[in-house]
């Protein structure tokens, strides 16, 4: 079976940032709303390093202002992922973006996000979950709000709390109130790090937030003792390398080290983080990681078997999952 086709499973992805560039024109035209400076000449989105990426991103996501926005959104992504043998994927939601962190709009805004993945599923098959998420930039008190929102609707669609933003704004150990809130709440817990901040990074998402997955976590890389500890605990990495390369974490898709990890006994995954932002697909991550490192069937094979492990998701739908894993 080609790795195109092949039934993935993803656990790292933003809305937002998966959304196509002509999807946010469109918007923007409809709503006439001025976005200068976030395309290329080619209308591909434009950024310098990270930071800027991070800018071009809010600046993008300024055009999505209600919930019917974030519905088309989400049946925009889903087809896309689709199209690309996803069968299941988790996404980052951020009541900052959807109603300013208040709980009764943020509730509207998910209303009509579970509706458009639902009819997602119908159509294509494609499961949606989604983790609320906190953006690091914007500081821990605004991350409370944001927990307190996440609280409020944990259940069989939002099961998880994570964080992702500028990696290096503030210290985690800031945001461990909005974590225990979420973890009390009974979502699963994730956190970026290990991207732009280095071991240590890592260290605090597990010992300050006690996290369950680290979105990136590549960087651990750097300290072997760490990389044990990864290993020994069952600490689940949600690797994008095609985001690592493109943002010039990584030179080449060779010099990534996901296949050290995994060799390392590190549960690592595979994801796309934002997907048009960084010109990939699931299936070219697939596509890269085989031509990279070698990888046949067995290693997309395990790397799927952790990825279901390792969801967010109830075990009914695992089960599920499961099954459509086992009969491709
Ligand atoms: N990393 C960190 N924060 C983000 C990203 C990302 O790729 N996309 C949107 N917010
Ligand atoms: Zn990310």
């Amino acid at each position: 079976m080609s790795l195109a086709t092949r039934p993935k499973i993803e656990l790292h992805l933003h809305l937002e940032g998966a959304a196509p560039p002509a999807f946010v024109r469109g918007l923007a035209k409809e709503k006439s709303i001025d976005i200068p400076g976030i395309f290329d000449e080619r209308g591909h989105y434009a950024y310098a390093d990270f930071w800027d990426f991070l800018k071009v991103y809010e600046a993008a996501t300024s055009v999505l202002r209600t919930p019917e926005d974030y519905a088309r959104l989400t049946s925009a992504v889903l087809a896309e992922c689709a199209a690309h043998g996803v069968i299941y994927v988790e996404t980052f939601l951020s009541p900052d973006f959807c109603g300013g962190r208040d709980v009764s709009a943020w509730r509207d805004y998910l209303h009509a996000i579970r509706e458009a993945a639902e009819a997602a599923e119908r159509s294509d098959g494609i499961v949606l979950r989604g983790i609320v998420t906190p953006i690091r930039h914007f500081g821990p008190d605004k991350a409370k709000e944001t927990a307190l929102c996440a609280a409020e609707t944990a259940g069989e669609f939002i099961t998880g709390f994570g964080i992702g933003g500028d990696e290096k704004a503030g210290h985690l150990k800031d945001f461990a109130w909005a974590f225990d809130m979420a973890r009390e709440a009974g979502l699963r817990l994730t956190a970026h790090a290990g991207e732009w901040g280095g071991p240590q990074s890592v260290r605090d998402a597990l010992d300050r937030l006690r996290v369950e997955r680290i979105g990136h976590g590549v960087r651990a890389i750097e300290d072997p003792a760490l990389v044990d500890r990864l290993a020994e605990d069952g600490i689940v990495l949600e690797v994008c390398p095609g985001s690592n390369v493109a943002l010039g974490l990584y030179p080449t898709w060779r010099d990534h080290p996901v296949e050290k990890l995994r060799a390392k006994g590190v549960k690592v995954t595979v994801s796309t983080d934002d997907p048009p932002f960084f010109h990939t697909t699931m299936s070219r991550e697939y596509d890269r990681l085989a031509e990279a490192f070698d990888w046949d069937e067995g290693v997309f094979e395990e790397i799927e078997r952790t990825s279901l492990d390792a969801a967010f998701c109830d075990a009914a739908t695992k089960e599920t999952l499961k099954k459509r894993l086992e009969t491709r």
